[in-house]
């Protein structure tokens, strides 16, 4: 189903331009999208500080990337999110909320490459990314071949893949991508609230969700190994 649009969207977005610091087009359509952004983001413009930067791929309302803003005041993040209606909500949120801490991108993972610089990221988080099971549609799973190579070219040596799902297919299918794509798996669980990390978890909005149900959460660091 499709989500309507938020009333005032656009304007809403403008008042949002301080920690908006990507606005995506039809953002589907990359060749558009990766030719609107040519310039690699100033990470000491967009903090106003040099502090370690992590991201958010897939940032939803962006309860997640608040409350770790929030613990970790000394990093910053970026939180990327492809659809605009979602981003308002969080972005509103981390105004109101006076996070210092946190910009958003909103565009597709996909063109992240035109953005980011290389090296320079400390750690990627994929919340309950979308599993897309179908075989069609391997490609577009933010786990896939293709986003692994990004997300190499993006992380510093020894940066780190943390991934949280519900689907236990798409989790095994990570596993092997990772471990086949140049990062090392580590802290693998395959039911965090009952595990040795649940206490440090931050809870994201599908989390809760899922886990009210009795779903188990699966979660795994996936760290870049050398070349
Ligand atoms: C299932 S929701 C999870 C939201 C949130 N991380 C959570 O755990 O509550 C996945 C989110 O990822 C976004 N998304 C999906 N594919 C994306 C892509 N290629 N680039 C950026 N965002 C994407 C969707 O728009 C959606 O908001």
């Amino acid at each position: 189903m499709r989500m309507r649009k938020k009333r005032n969207l656009e304007a809403r977005l403008d008042a949002c331009s301080d920690v908006l610091i990507a606005r995506g087009s039809p953002c589907r359509n990359l060749k558009e999208a990766a030719e609107n952004y040519r310039n690699l983001i100033d990470y000491r413009a967009a903090f106003g500080n040099g502090n370690p930067v992590s991201l958010e791929i897939g940032c939803g309302n962006g309860g997640f990337v608040a409350e770790t803003a929030r613990r970790f005041p000394e990093r910053n993040f970026l939180a990327v999110e492809v659809c605009s209606n979602v981003v308002l909500t969080a972005a509103e949120r981390i105004r109101r909320e006076r996070i210092p801490n946190v910009r958003f991108l909103n565009v597709p993972a996909e063109i992240l490459d035109c953005l980011i610089p290389e090296d320079s990221v400390e750690r990627i988080y994929l919340n309950f990314s979308t599993p897309l099971p179908q075989k069609s549609r391997e490609k577009q799973r933010l786990t896939s071949p293709r986003f692994l190579a990004i997300y190499r070219r993006l992380l510093q040596e020894g940066g780190e893949v943390v991934q949280k799902t519900d689907s236990a297919p798409f989790f095994e299918y990570s596993i092997e991508q990772f471990e086949r794509n140049g990062f090392r798996c580590e802290q693998v669980t395959r039911d965090l609230h009952r595990s040795e990390w649940a206490a440090e978890n931050v809870v994201t909005e599908y989390e809760k969700n899922f886990s009210e149900k009795g779903i188990p959460i699966c979660r795994l660091v996936a760290v870049k190994e050398r070349e």
